[in-house]
């Protein structure tokens, strides 16, 4: 958790009626930051200037982000990176219990993260978090992180009209719709960013994932199309996509000794990915740094998705 980053407790904390869930805590301080101090020489003063606008490249302070899913895993990261680096932060998820707990433990930490109960395949859902966001950041979005996304593992010849509809609504068609509800708010806001959360099996194939992978590829060519669209209106449009990362979605695939080594054995660098190694690729697309960088999907795999045949004995 990147709770450390704060130092200063909480000034204030209530709770907004509006919430369509229950509880809704808003958090409001002010975060220390460590001011450059003015030098004499002009080498010096071209010095601080340069390090000033790198600690804004560097910087998320006064920026908006919605990012979807944040109660555990990748979305829980990105939640804290973001926040860390010093944007407001609003995310949703489905458990509302799980939600309100995961609020309590980061504004104790100080962070300014606020949250809904939304369950990002219904549309109807997604249009009231959209309103609420808007609400909160006063039509202004910087950063949308479409981090939810499921899985069901199965030949495609088994698979139920339902169970295609449940891949392509969560995986798919929510990212399509939030894209379009976010247009606004993100064009608002004058420098916009958007990132995915594809996955590897977006590239190549992988057992029992072909309607998932349909999904994640259907993300890769939409951000690549939105690039192009939207950046008339400076927003960029990015994704990221994982290989095997430490989260409660494939933690019961992984629990197979055997499967595991079979892992490790197509991976490079031999492990498992953490979720935070996810969010920082994330957020490097988020801040002011990656502003010539669009239509672009960063693989955070350890190396699996490049992997040729490299044999451990020649
Ligand atoms: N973990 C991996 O190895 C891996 C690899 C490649 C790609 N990915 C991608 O990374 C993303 C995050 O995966 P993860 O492993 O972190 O998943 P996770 O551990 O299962 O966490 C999912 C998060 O999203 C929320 N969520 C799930 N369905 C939702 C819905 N319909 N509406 C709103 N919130 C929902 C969950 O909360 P609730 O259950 O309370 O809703 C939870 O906060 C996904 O897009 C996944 O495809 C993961």
């Amino acid at each position: 958790m990147a709770s450390h980053l704060y130092t200063n407790p909480p000034q204030n904390f209530h709770f907004l009626a509006s919430s369509p869930s229950s509880l809704k805590p808003h958090l409001h301080f002010s975060i220390k930051s460590t001011k450059l101090q003015p030098q004499r020489s002009s080498a010096s003063s071209v010095h601080v200037r340069c390090a000033t606008q790198s600690s804004q490249r560097w910087s998320l302070q006064g920026k908006s982000a919605l990012v979807t899913g944040g109660t555990r895993g990748i979305g829980r990261a990105i939640v804290e990176e973001l926040a860390g680096l010093g944007a407001e932060v609003h995310t949703c998820a489905r458990n509302e219990t799980e939600l309100e707990n995961c609020l309590r433990d980061w504004n104790s930490s100080g962070l300014r993260i606020a949250g809904s109960v939304c369950d990002v395949s219904d549309r109807a859902q997604r249009e009231a978090l959209m309103e609420t966001v808007s609400s909160d950041f006063d039509g202004k979005l910087h950063i949308l992180v479409n981090n939810v996304g499921t899985n069901i593992r199965k030949p495609m010849v088994e698979f139920t009209a339902g169970e295609f509809s449940t891949l392509m609504s969560t995986n798919f068609e929510s990212v399509f719709h939030l894209c379009q509800l976010a247009y606004p708010l993100l064009k608002a806001s004058e420098a916009g960013s958007v990132v995915s959360i594809s996955s590897v099996s977006g590239f190549v194939s992988l057992k029992n994932m072909s309607v998932q992978s349909a999904t994640k590829g259907a993300i890769n060519q939409l951000t690549r199309s939105l690039a192009c669209e939207w950046a008339k209106d400076n927003i960029r449009i990015n994704a990221v996509a994982p290989w095997y990362i430490k989260t409660s979605m494939v933690e019961q695939v992984l629990s197979n000794k055997d499967y595991l080594r079979e892992v490790y054995s197509v991976t490079p660098l031999g492990r498992l990915g953490e979720p935070s190694e996810v969010s920082s690729a994330v957020a490097f697309l988020c801040l002011p740094a990656s502003s010539y960088i669009t239509g672009q999907i960063i693989c955070v795999d350890g190396g699996m998705s490049i992997n040729g045949f490299f044999p451990q004995h020649d």
